[in-house]
């Protein structure tokens, strides 16, 4: 079974631990698209053999490396910032798990240099209408890729074509920093030492993912393709322009790997039982005052790659509903259910009105999503604790009647409830 897990609101929904939950089932786990704009946290639970639970965060790594006798892949839809990721493959040593002849890396895979990350903040700075970009280089990264002048894992190998293809970039891009940003030029000499190095080193894992892919699909392996971001921070269906550079959608994981559509056989969505986006861009159901910082801080919603404070706001059914159709999904796992129990009662965004306009279905013109107004079905809260319960049929009646309100809404049944970090702390309906 080869399987697509998607976000469907603005990212960080808690895939880190749906996938890693799903890895278990499966042989291989491949990342298709983002880069180390990402942050998935992993809690592993203490081990027979003593020590208490571990957080593991990851940023480019497949978190199913955490699963011994699984093979994870970094795919060709994927750009990596090598120094990031060899900061993670050391962290992962250190901890006593070595990646080795278990991970791969896409030798076509896009190479994030030092210009993308300098290139990214200096036009956010001069940008009037931010995005709120990581500033990791992720799109000038991809905007290379596109323009045809982008250098890949496998360049990194080749020290010829690397020099040639380094060259041309800089020439063009220091005249950039110079004469619109007054900016100091980049060194070839540096980059150049530093980024073969960095090939020397990831030359072990650097292969035809491609190729690894489809061998395991005609072997019968089955796959899980690990989505970052998010369906509203895809960079066609989300809220342009305050999204990301890549396909966050389950499309980009044919793309991004070079499986075709008809190898795909799910499509899981996660959603959150509220919402939550970082960055700038319209939000209709964020949370206003002082309630925003009580959910923020009773879900710690603060971002796992920079730490800055997500927004956090009611569930908004257009969203997830949108999801579901562009996606394909015919199943959620809704995370952090736990966050809500305290609550009297809870909003869920069932239309937006818009201009005197009603909308029931999900609006992709930014200026309706800025201005409009959600229109909200309540219903009470369950105010009982519920991180222990492990049955579906344990849970409060209002809590099991928010769950089908959501399903109902979005069009697809919900077959996981998350209710605490951990992976114990997980319900199976
Ligand atoms: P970039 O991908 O760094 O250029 O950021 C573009 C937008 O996507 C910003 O609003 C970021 O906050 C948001 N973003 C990028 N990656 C993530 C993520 O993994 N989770 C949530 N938001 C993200």
């Amino acid at each position: 079974m080869n399987i697509i897990i998607v976000g469907t609101q603005w990212g960080d929904e808690g895939k880190g631990k749906i996938i890693d939950i799903l890895s278990s089932q499966v042989d291989y786990i491949v990342r298709y698209q983002g880069g180390n704009n990402a942050g998935h946290t992993v809690v592993v639970p203490a081990s027979p053999a003593g020590g208490g639970s571990k957080e593991y965060i990851f940023h480019l790594i497949p978190s199913g490396i955490l699963h011994p006798g699984k093979t994870c892949c970094i795919g060709n839809g994927v750009v990596i910032d090598p120094a990031v990721l060899l900061q993670e493959i050391n962290g992962l040593k250190k901890a006593g798990i070595r990646p080795g002849g278990n991970f791969k890396i896409s030798c076509l895979a896009h190479v994030i240099m030092p210009y993308h990350g300098k290139l990214d903040q200096l036009r956010e700075a001069k940008r009037a209408n931010k995005i709120g970009t990581t500033g990791r280089g992720i799109g000038p990264c991809y905007a290379d890729k596109i323009n045809r002048c982008g250098i890949r894992m496998g360049d990194l190998l080749n020290p010829k074509i690397f020099k040639e293809k380094l060259l041309d970039n800089l020439k063009e891009k220091n005249e950039i920093f110079k004469k619109v940003y007054d900016y100091q030029a980049f060194s070839f000499n540096k980059i150049y030492k530093d980024y073969l190095g960095f090939g020397r080193e990831l030359a072990e894992y650097i292969c035809d993912t491609q190729k690894l892919l489809s061998k395991a699909i005609a072997n019968k392996k089955d796959i899980l393709f690990e989505g970052a971001q998010g369906t509203f921070l895809d960079i066609d269906f989300g809220t342009y322009p305050f999204v990301t550079s890549s396909s966050a959608t389950s499309a980009g994981a044919c793309t991004g790997t070079g499986i075709p559509p008809v190898k795909m056989d799910k499509v899981i969505g996660v959603t959150k039982a509220y919402t939550t986006r970082v960055g700038e861009g319209p939000f209709p159901t964020e949370f206003a005052g002082e309630f925003q910082k009580i959910m923020r801080s009773r879900g710690k919603e603060f971002g796992a790659t920079t730490g800055r404070p997500r927004r956090c706001g009611w569930f908004d059914s257009l969203l997830v509903k949108e999801a579901v159709s562009i996606n394909g999904i015919s199943e959620l796992a809704l995370t952090k259910l736990d966050i809500l129990d305290e609550l009297k009662a809870i909003e869920v965004c069932v239309a937006y009105k818009y201009k005197g306009k009603l909308f029931k279905e999900f609006v992709p013109d930014p200026e309706v999503l800025k201005g409009a107004r959600p229109v909200y079905r309540q219903i009470p809260g369950w105010q009982s604790p519920t991180a222990h319960i492990s049955q579906y049929k344990r849970l409060p009646a209002k809590a099991r009647s928010y769950i089908s309100l959501l399903e109902a809404l979005s069009g697809a049944d919900i077959s996981m409830i998350s209710v605490g970090s951990s992976r114990a702390e997980t319900i199976f309906v």
